[in-house]
């Protein structure tokens, strides 16, 4: 693991930015494995004002998201098929039918979990996953629990990630109890993961994922395994 340690957010999201421009430039036509949540949205901007300035093209690249919520569909505002149109897609060259986020409202979820991962190898795997950390050690929505999952799967959110994400809806009532979400299988295969969490109430567990026991209880442990991660903790 590659841990760079920066003062603030908008450091972190220049060169988390930088991070994934490089791979546009080096492969085109690359897959991006990309993230919602407050922390990538830094990100994004640089992303979209690089490609208004002419310098990044995303008319070949494809994308597939991490997770979405049980019953919402891509018009609510706290989807995050919206956040990703509202925050990147519709201000890049990107095509529409070149962006992936699993759908919440599929009747079947496990045959959705299945077909979206079908989706994915079919697309060769993903290139560079953009990763945040929930307060718990979440990846995606993978939850601590007792085993690590592989496939795209439903997950009942844990009370923790209930509160932190209201401050997103009007009330903690109001978030969605489940999701669906990309599992460890198509995470760990990513070629690169970049990982970033902004602030000091990430900082232990972002610690515990990356120097302490792997184990299911902090999901995101398990990128100790992989062969080619980097960590971008901004202290602000
Ligand atoms: C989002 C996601 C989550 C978030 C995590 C951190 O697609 O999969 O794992 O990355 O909950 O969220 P923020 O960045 O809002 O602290």
């Amino acid at each position: 693991m590659k841990f760079i340690t920066v003062k603030t957010y908008d450091e972190l999201s220049f060169k988390g930015a930088s991070m994934i421009a490089a791979q546009v430039i080096q492969k085109p036509n690359c897959v991006l494995g990309l993230a919602t949540g407050s922390s990538p949205v830094g990100i994004y901007q640089n992303l979209v004002k690089w490609n208004r300035e002419g310098i990044l093209d995303f008319s070949l690249v494809k994308s597939v998201n991490l997770d979405e919520y049980i019953g919402l569909d891509g018009s609510h505002p706290q989807s995050y098929r919206y956040f990703m149109q509202d925050n990147l897609f519709d201000h890049i060259n990107i095509l529409p039918e070149n962006t992936h986020v699993p759908s919440g409202c599929a009747e079947d979820v496990a045959k959705e979990g299945s077909e979206y991962d079908n989706l994915i190898e079919s697309l060769g795997g993903t290139d560079i996953q953009l990763l945040g950390i929930g307060l718990d050690g979440h990846i995606g929505f993978n939850e601590p629990a007792d085993h690590f999952v592989g496939p795209t799967h439903l997950v009942d959110l844990h009370p923790s990630t209930i509160e932190a994400n209201a401050r997103f809806f009007n009330s903690a009532d109001e978030v969605p109890k489940q999701a669906v979400t990309m599992g460890m299988y198509s995470i760990m295969r990513a070629r690169k993961i970049l990982i970033i969490a902004n602030g000091e109430k990430k900082k232990d567990i972002l610690l515990r994922a990356c120097y302490g026991p792997i184990t299911p209880e902090v999901p995101a442990s398990i990128l100790q395994l992989h062969p080619d991660v980097t960590v971008i903790f901004s202290e602000e």
